[in-house]
């Protein structure tokens, strides 16, 4: 059996975990939002129209920051049609569906009052300019006395709702784009954004733009110009990234962690470059705020649509064990930039590419996507150590050698739990994993683990057998040693 050992030590951090890892979207696209998170009527719906049972799941998850509300979708919003007792029916032009406007910003922001998230608002700058997005912010944070502030309160919400995450808009690089921009027009247009909103509320934390992926033409010069034009006014920069397995080649799949890696080295990189030629002391983070596994080539092959409908089943992916194991890699990453990654979104909450799925009227269940996040959620704590991973590798033909183990650990210095989340790539052997603890000065042993593994590593979970995949009890464990079977995630607990 091949052999890997991971090394902790107490002494050697990264940074603290950041509870906005855990962050989720929440996208006016196909079924998220209706018949996803709202369904009025449903038999689990409250009198809000929001259903209880994805409420549920929703805290189960551990989510901790919900975007909205796009996605391509916020390009074309307006953000007025869904505020009020009269709701304006729009053609929806990035999804081309009709969008009812019966979900706003005030549903949004009660639902997430109700889901104990914090919001992170998006505004539209595809269509619409500093104006529009101003008059959000006076909609949301203003205390009263105002046009809009008034108005918030005649629809029901006198108290401000006070949001402080805002995306200057989405994916702007991109020609699918309602109002796509090169990046110097983006730029300017996202400085004077921030600034007019700053102005209002001063205390803002604002996203810019980043590439909608590192496969665009404009990966990295992008970052640069946007950041040239906007790094005093800004806290984040944006990066987007999703993963599928194509042509079978499973072995590429399983390590897609190591683009993710590429990309915040990247724009870590890019930013910082910014910072010294601008000779500024600030430092910019990055907002991950779209990541997931999506099978993008199985939407894109499909034909457009043409027709003009509400909420149509869009994007609903359904997930495998192979699908979580890759999920468990990305938050992996995530967490081991703690450092640089100070936001970041899992796309999307439901049904659309989503831990949680639903049917119209009918049950919600967990896909097998959601255990590898509500695990890492409930279980990272305290600090991100600098988890030290020496592991076979593999070969894989889209990175050349990928290590067969990836593992990242957090200490929790108040309550001393260690929480170490690891996963094995391998397509058919396991792999036995030593974990060297000596640093801590105690003797730590494997508490309660868990993997999730299957025979079948294209096994799902449906409305019949909504459990098929999920975490169990680790059948391999004895004091610092696991045997992780192959195309695996565990959780190890150390006590
Ligand atoms: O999450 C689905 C879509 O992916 C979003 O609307 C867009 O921002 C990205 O291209």
């Amino acid at each position: 059996m091949q052999h890997a050992k991971v090394t902790l030590d107490p002494a050697f951090t990264i940074a603290p975990v950041r509870r906005r890892t855990f962050g989720s979207f929440v996208e006016h696209l196909g079924r998220c939002v209706y018949t996803g998170i709202y369904e009025p009527g449903h038999p689990t719906a409250d009198p809000d129209g929001f259903r209880q049972d994805v409420l549920a799941l929703t805290r189960e998850l551990g989510v901790s920051m919900v975007r909205y509300p796009g996605g391509n979708f916020v390009s074309g919003y307006r953000w007025e049609d869904g505020v009020g007792p009269h709701r304006i029916k729009r053609p929806d032009l990035a999804w081309h569906t009709i969008e009812t406007n019966r979900f706003g910003t005030d549903e949004f922001l009660r639902w997430c009052g109700r889901a104990g998230v914090e919001p992170m608002m998006a505004v539209n700058l595809g269509t619409r300019g500093v104006a529009e997005a101003v008059d959000l912010l006076e909609y949301t944070n203003h205390p009263g006395g105002t046009h809009f502030s008034d108005l918030r309160a005649a629809n029901g919400r006198a108290k401000p709702y006070d949001v402080r995450l805002w995306c200057l808009g989405n994916e702007l690089d991109g020609p699918w784009q309602v109002g796509f921009k090169t990046a110097r027009e983006y730029g300017r247009l996202a400085a004077q954004t921030a600034r007019a909103m700053r102005m209002l509320d001063p205390d803002l934390s604002f996203v810019a733009v980043g590439s909608s992926g590192s496969a665009m033409p404009e990966f990295g010069t992008w970052e640069a110009e946007v950041l040239a034009a906007t790094y005093e006014e800004v806290d984040m920069i944006s990066a987007h990234a999703y993963y599928e397995e194509v042509d079978g080649d499973l072995g590429s799949f399983l390590a897609s962690n190591l683009d993710m890696e590429h990309v915040i080295r990247s724009v870590t990189a890019t930013a910082d470059h910014i910072g010294a030629r601008l000779k500024s002391r600030k430092q910019i983070n990055i907002s991950f705020d779209e990541w997931n596994v999506w099978y993008l080539s199985r939407f894109q092959n499909q034909p457009p649509i043409t027709t003009w409908e509400t909420a149509p089943r869009q994007l609903e992916d359904i997930y495998s064990v192979a699908d979580a194991v890759v999920v468990g890699s990305l938050l992996i990453s995530l967490l081991r930039h703690s450092d640089r990654v100070e936001a970041a979104c899992q796309a999307q909450l439901a049904n659309v590419i989503g831990p949680i799925f639903t049917e119209p009227g009918g049950r919600a269940w967990r896909q097998t996507i959601f255990h590898p996040f509500a695990q890492a959620s409930r279980l990272a704590r305290g600090t991100v150590l600098r988890t030290a991973v020496s592991s076979p590798a593999y070969e894989t033909p889209k990175f050349g050698d990928a290590p067969l183990v990836d593992a990242v650990a957090t200490h929790d210095p108040e309550t001393g739990a260690v929480a170490l989340f690891v996963v094995n790539r391998s397509i058919d052997a396991p792999v036995r994993l030593t974990i060297d603890a000596r640093a801590f000065g105690r003797e730590l042993r494997v508490g309660d683990a868990t993997v999730l593994a299957d025979d079948d590593v294209y096994a799902v979970n449906t409305a019949d057998a909504p459990d098929r995949v999920a975490p169990r009890p680790h059948p391999g464990v004895s004091a610092l040693d696991v045997v992780l079977p192959p195309v695996s995630w565990s959780v190890i607990p150390l006590a």
